[in-house]
């Protein structure tokens, strides 16, 4: 297995009370597949991608991703971990508001250890004719693509991605999901994907419901949906 969770246990202390946020999460993805996580607000989601992600840690509990157990490195580990093998798509798309199209893709690609080229990322997201804009002169979709192109520039072996459609309209989320499911498939990325959009788990190999910091339901997919044949 590519990402392997076993009885993952978080907890936040908020003054004298604490929350159990991850009540002993297991779950499993396979090298390029595609795995959806799917629940509500709250349930745990975000909290459980940081920790695959490296951002976060948990109390308890174990991942390996791709054979490294990375709850037991330290920081410096981690850090390696988060700069080699992990590309981060966030909800708001979280670029450098003075910096260009390829500028904010550059500070990533600079710190890499065998990133893709400028153009062949340019492409792969659309994004060619942008490249010497701003992000604020960009519509929503095109900064999500600015953000994902900053994320897969490094080649990662694993790309997150925390509802990457959340602020985006239907068409444009359907561009940006096709735009994933390439990315998957030209460079075999293996992609976790945070959503509340039940139709989205289509696209999936595997879907992970979670309600309350617990998986409540496994759905697997032998066939998934091309993305621009979801509705919603
Ligand atoms: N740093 C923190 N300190 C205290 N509580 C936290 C912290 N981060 C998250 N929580 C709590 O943990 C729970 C799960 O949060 P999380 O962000 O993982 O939810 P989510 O499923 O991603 O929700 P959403 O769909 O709204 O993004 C929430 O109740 C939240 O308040
Ligand atoms: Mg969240």
């Amino acid at each position: 297995m590519f990402i392997t969770v076993e009885k993952l246990r978080k907890s936040y202390q908020a003054g004298k009370s604490k929350t159990e946020v991850l009540k002993g999460i297991s779950l499993t993805l396979a090298k390029g597949q595609t795995g959806v996580i799917l629940g509500p607000s709250g349930s745990g989601k975000s909290t459980l991608m940081n920790i695959i992600g490296g951002v976060d840690r948990a109390d308890s509990g174990s991942i390996h991703v791709d054979g490294l157990e990375i709850t037991s490195l330290g920081d410096d580990g981690l850090t390696d971990y988060r700069r080699d093998s992990v590309g981060f798509i966030f909800q708001f798309y979280n670029l450098v508001p003075n910096l260009t199209v390829s500028e904010n893709i550059e500070v990533v690609s600079n710190i890499s250890k065998a990133p893709l080229d400028m153009e062949t990322v340019l492409n792969a997201v659309g994004l060619e004719t942008k490249k010497k804009s701003f992000p604020r002169e960009l519509s929503g979709g095109e900064q999500q693509r600015v953000a994902i192109a900053r994320a897969i520039v490094k080649n990662p072996k694993l790309l997150l991605c925390d509802e990457p459609t959340g602020a985006l309209d239907y068409e444009t989320s359907h561009g940006v999901l096709s735009l994933l499911q390439k990315v998957n498939r030209d460079f075999g990325t293996t992609i976790l994907m945070i959503t509340h959009n039940t139709a989205i788990g289509d696209m999936a190999n595997l879907v992970y419901k979670l309600r309350g910091g617990e998986i409540v339901e496994t759905i697997r997919h032998d066939e998934t949906a091309a993305a621009e044949r979801i509705e919603w």
